[in-house]
């Protein structure tokens, strides 16, 4: 068990959303904590602003991944890593750019490899560590118009999942949280029609929680826990009706007006 009082705890794509809030939690919580994100200037003003300290971090670039976890090691090492970084592009799968949809890949999930990659040595070697990967419901549930999206979450709870029987008895514990739609810019423009929906607080308490209970898998809201085997169990066209109840017929469709601060920001780089 982690405390967490003093912890150090780096988490990725901290600048904003459920990463600036994961931070914040911590921090009221009595951990240390650096941010790494690759919009360097939000992630110093969140920083000024909750107490954190903030590095240029592109998860898709090793390089990148590695000098941020050797700057918040040069202060001892790593207690707890949050792969939060994340990007979410909408629309019909063979609409959307390649380069894109591969880009996203490699920042939903790809990243996630690279992160406990770096800090995994280290925590055997101590035989103390957490991580958390924040997938998403959308590792559960397959929706149309994010199918980039699902495959990248998906693949992040099959890791999560592989890896913590992997390290099994090794005092390093793995959770992924799978939270429902959030507030935040991911969702800007995003019509969510009936979809349960949270706050990011919600999520960091959830993702701090984990520290102490150290489960598998949590979803947020928990309620939602099952929703995995309402996806393999129900027939096709019950569930197809289900979906079109809940998230709407219109697939991927967005307000591009709300939407475009957020898509613009995604597309650079
Ligand atoms: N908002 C939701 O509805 C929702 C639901 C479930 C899961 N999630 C997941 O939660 C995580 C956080 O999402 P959010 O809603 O807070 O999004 P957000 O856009 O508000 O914040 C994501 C942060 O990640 C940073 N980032 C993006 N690419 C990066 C990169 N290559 N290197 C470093 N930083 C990078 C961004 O600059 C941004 O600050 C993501 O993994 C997302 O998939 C979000």
């Amino acid at each position: 068990m982690i405390e967490v009082r003093g912890a150090r705890v780096c988490i990725t794509g901290g600048a904003r959303g459920i990463g600036r809030a994961t931070a914040e939690e911590f921090i009221a919580r009595g951990a240390r904590v650096w941010i790494g994100d690759r919009d360097l200037p939000v992630a110093e003003q969140t920083a000024a602003e909750i107490g954190a300290t903030a590095y240029a971090l592109d998860v898709t670039d090793e390089d990148s991944f590695r000098a941020f976890v050797a700057a918040a090691e040069t202060d001892g090492p790593i207690d707890i890593l949050v792969n939060n970084a994340g990007v979410q592009f909408m629309g019909g799968f063979a609409d959307q750019e390649l380069a894109a949809m591969q880009r996203e890949l490699a920042v939903n999930l790809g990243a996630v490899l690279t992160g406990v990659h770096l800090v995994l040595p280290g925590m055997r070697l101590r035989r103390h560590g957490h991580i958390v990967n924040v997938a998403s419901m959308a590792g559960k549930i397959t929706t149309p118009g994010i199918a980039t999206y699902c495959a990248s979450k998906f693949g992040v709870v099959a890791f999560s999942r592989a890896l913590r029987a992997e390290l099994a008895g090794s005092g390093v514990t793995v959770t992924a949280v799978l939270p429902a739609a959030t507030h935040t810019d991911l969702t800007s423009g995003v019509r969510l029609r009936l979809q349960p929906t949270l706050t990011p607080q919600q999520v960091a308490t959830a993702i701090a929680d984990s520290v102490c209970h150290g489960r598998g898998e949590v979803t947020v809201p928990r309620w939602l826990a099952p929703i995995g085997v309402v996806e393999e169990l129900i027939p096709a066209p019950i569930l197809w009706w289900l979906k079109r109840f809940v998230g709407g017929a219109e697939y991927g469709g967005y307000d591009a007006t709300q939407r475009k601060g957020y898509l613009d920001r995604i597309q650079q780089g």
